[in-house]
């Protein structure tokens, strides 16, 4: 399995306090069958330069990472990425595919309550006009997702799922109507510690496996697998 949304880095944000949590976190995964996992620390994108800011603190906590867990084999394969926080438009800084999936178009986004959902749709659209492929971070936790998927109907969106919603029936049930709205979802941990937030890929997928039979591996491992080869995000 592929864990496209963690926050593992060390030292970054509110993910792993520490490199011990971080090690931790990433054996955690690797043991539930989880083979690469891309880092995406939260980034407020304000303005060009605080993304310049970010990414030269993301590259010193990732190296720092990769020299604790060089040629180990109990700790999965660590990549690059970044859950932008959608606060404007940021659709025309030139910096912007920093924060991509590590060398593909595809951006993870992350949406608030406190904007009016119409007022990010338009710059979710802005952001796929210029080329890139928006990943909408956990769309069920917004009161609002019906009303974003339905206006962003006609622009190519990735919806990412929290792989915790497939534990629980009532969680389960609240799935069944996401889903209705679109035909491309991505199941990932969103994993930030060792005990409230943690790596459940493994436990998930056996889930969906019965629940979701036919949306399963696009959820679990196609889908993770076509963005990090920057190929289109198959459909169920
Ligand atoms: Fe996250």
């Amino acid at each position: 399995m592929f864990d496209l949304h963690s926050h593992v880095l060390p030292y970054i944000d509110d993910g792993a306090k520490d490199m011990e949590t971080s090690l931790a976190m990433l054996k955690m995964a690797k043991e539930q069958g989880v083979n690469t996992v891309v880092a995406t620390p939260h980034c407020v994108a304000k303005d060009s330069m605080a993304v310049d800011v970010f990414v030269e603190k993301r590259r010193e906590s990732y190296e720092k990472l990769l020299l604790e867990i060089k040629n180990k084999s109990d700790y999965p394969e660590i990549l690059l990425g970044s859950e932008v926080y959608l606060c404007g438009d940021i659709s025309e800084f030139e910096n912007l595919s920093s924060l991509c999936y590590q060398n593909t178009n595809y951006i993870l986004l992350e949406m608030t309550e406190d904007i009016e959902p119409s007022q990010t749709v338009e710059w979710i659209y802005n952001i796929s006009v210029k080329g890139y492929r928006p990943v909408i971070a956990h769309v069920d936790r917004y009161s609002f997702y019906a009303q974003i998927m339905r206006e962003l109907s006609h622009v190519d969106v990735v919806y990412q799922i929290n792989s915790s919603r497939f534990l629980t029936m009532t969680d389960r049930r609240h799935l069944k109507n996401v889903f209705k709205y679109h035909n491309k979802f991505l199941a990932s941990s969103d994993m930030h510690n060792l005990t409230s937030r943690v790596c459940n890929m493994a436990p998930a997928r056996k889930i969906a496996q019965k629940k979701f039979s036919t949306m399963c591996p696009m959820l679990f491992e196609e889908g993770a697998e076509a963005i990090l080869n920057n190929r289109a995000f198959p459909e169920y």
